[in-house]
C-alpha cells in the first residue's frame, strides 16, 4: 500500500459517494448510503485503518484528506436529506389539493324512520296541549294489561286482543293502556300524559296487520272533565295532524271507558277509523282508590301505523318494517 494508492482510492471514493448521494431517492436509501460511507465499517473507516501500512511521515497527509472528505460527505448527505424532505412535503401538498370544482361524491345522510317521525309529531301536538310524555314496560302482567283496566278474566274483551303469553302471568302488552294504571298508581291527579310505545298481538301479518305495532295512549284526569273536553282535545289534535279532514265520533265499547267512542276521519271518500277513546270508567278510578265523584277523566288510544300510512299515503304496513332503503329514502 502506497500513499499514491490511498490517494487514488480517496479520489474514487469522493466521486462515487457524491454520485450515490445525489441519486438517493428517499430517506431510507440515503441512510443506507450514509452507513456504507461513514459508518464504523464504512469505506472512509477502511481507508483510515489501512493508513498503518504507509510510512509514518505520509500518514498526516492521508488523515487530513480523509477528514476533509468526511466533512464534505456529511454536508452532501445533509443537503440531500433536506431536499428529499421538502420534495416529500411538496408531493404531499400536491396530493392533498382539494379540487373545489369537482362534483360531489354523494354522502348518504340518515334521517328519522317515518314511524318515528309520525310518533314525534303526535306526541309533540299533545305536548303543546300541556301533556307530559311517559313510558311503560313492554312486558306486562295480567293485572296492568287487563284486570286493572276493568277487563276481568272470562271477559269477552280479552278475545278482542289475542295475547302473547310469556308464562306465569307475564305477557307482552297488547295495548299502551296499562301505562294509565302505572302512572296513576304513582301520581295523584290532576294528570295529563301521553305515552307512545310498542304493542304486540297474535295477528298474522298482512297489508294492514302486524304482530308488533305502535300506539300512543292519552290520559287526562282532573275535576270536572267531561265528554266535551275529550271531544275538544281530540278535534284539536286531529285538525293539527290531518288538516281539516272531516271527523266523526261513533259510539263504541271499551271496558275501561264509559261512554266510549271510536273516531273516524274521512279520507279518500271513505271513513277511516283512527282512534278509540272515552271517559275513564268509574270502576277503573275506584280500583286506583280515586273517588269517581271527585275525579273524572278521559282517555284515548291510537295506532301510529295508521296515522303514518294516511299521512304518507303508504299502502302496505309491511313496508314500514322491511328496512328497504329505496322505500325509506322517500321520507
Ligand atoms: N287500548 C285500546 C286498544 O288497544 C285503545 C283505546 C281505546 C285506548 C279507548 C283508550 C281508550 O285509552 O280510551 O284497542
Amino acid at each position: 500500500m502506497t500513499l499514491k494508492q490511498l490517494t487514488l482510492e480517496l479520489d474514487q471514493l469522493e466521486a462515487e459517494a457524491s454520485k450515490a448521494i445525489a441519486s438517493a431517492t428517499d430517506e431510507s436509501s440515503l441512510e443506507q448510503i450514509r452507513v456504507s460511507l461513514l459508518g464504523k465499517k464504512g469505506r472512509v473507516s477502511a481507508v483510515l485503518s489501512s493508513m498503518g501500512k504507509i510510512p509514518g511521515n505520509e500518514r498526516p497527509l492521508i488523515g487530513q484528506r480523509a477528514n476533509l472528505l468526511k466533512a464534505q460527505l456529511q454536508g452532501l448527505l445533509e443537503g440531500r436529506l433536506r431536499d428529499l424532505k421538502s420534495a416529500a412535503m411538496a408531493d404531499l401538498l400536491i396530493g392533498e389539493t382539494i379540487d373545489v370544482t369537482s362534483p360531489p361524491t354523494g354522502v348518504l345522510v340518515g334521517h328519522r324512520h317515518p314511524l318515528v317521525s309520525t310518533t314525534e309529531k303526535i306526541v309533540d301536538l299533545f305536548c303543546g296541549l300541556g301533556y307530559e310524555v311517559v313510558q311503560g314496560p313492554e312486558v306486562e302482567n295480567d293485572y296492568y294489561n287487563f284486570s286493572a283496566l276493568n277487563i276481568p278474566e272470562d271477559h269477552p274483551a280479552r278475545d278482542m286482543q289475542d295475547t302473547f303469553y310469556l308464562g306465569g302471568n307475564l305477557l307482552l302488552r297488547t295495548h299502551t293502556s296499562p301505562v294509565q294504571i302505572r302512572y296513576l298508581e304513582n301520581y295523584q291527579p290532576p294528570v295529563r300524559i301521553v305515552s307512545p310505545g310498542r304493542v304486540f298481538r297474535r295477528d298474522a301479518a298482512d297489508a294492514t296487520h302486524s304482530p308488533v305495532f305502535h300506539q300512543v295512549e292519552v290520559l287526562a284526569i282532573d275535576q270536572g272533565l267531561n265528554f266535551s273536553h275529550l271531544r275538544g282535545t281530540v278535534m284539536a289534535f286531529l285538525n293539527s295532524f290531518f288538516g281539516d279532514l272531516p271527523v266523526r265520533f261513533r259510539a263504541s265499547y271499551f271496558p275501561f271507558t264509559e261512554p266510549s267512542a271510536e273516531v273516524d276521519v274521512q279520507w279518500r271518500g271513505r271513513w277511516l277509523e283512527v282512534m278509540g277513546c272515552g271517559m275513564v270508567d268509574p270502576a277503573v278510578l275506584e280500583g286506583l282508590g280515586l273517588d269517581p265523584e271527585h275525579w273524572s277523566g278521559f282517555a284515548a288510544g291510537l295506532g301510529v301505523e295508521r296515522f303514518c300510512m294516511v299521512r304518507h299515503e303508504i299502502d302496505d304496513i309491511r313496508r314500514l318494517y322491511n328496512s328497504d332503503l329505496r322505500f325509506l329514502e322517500q321520507f
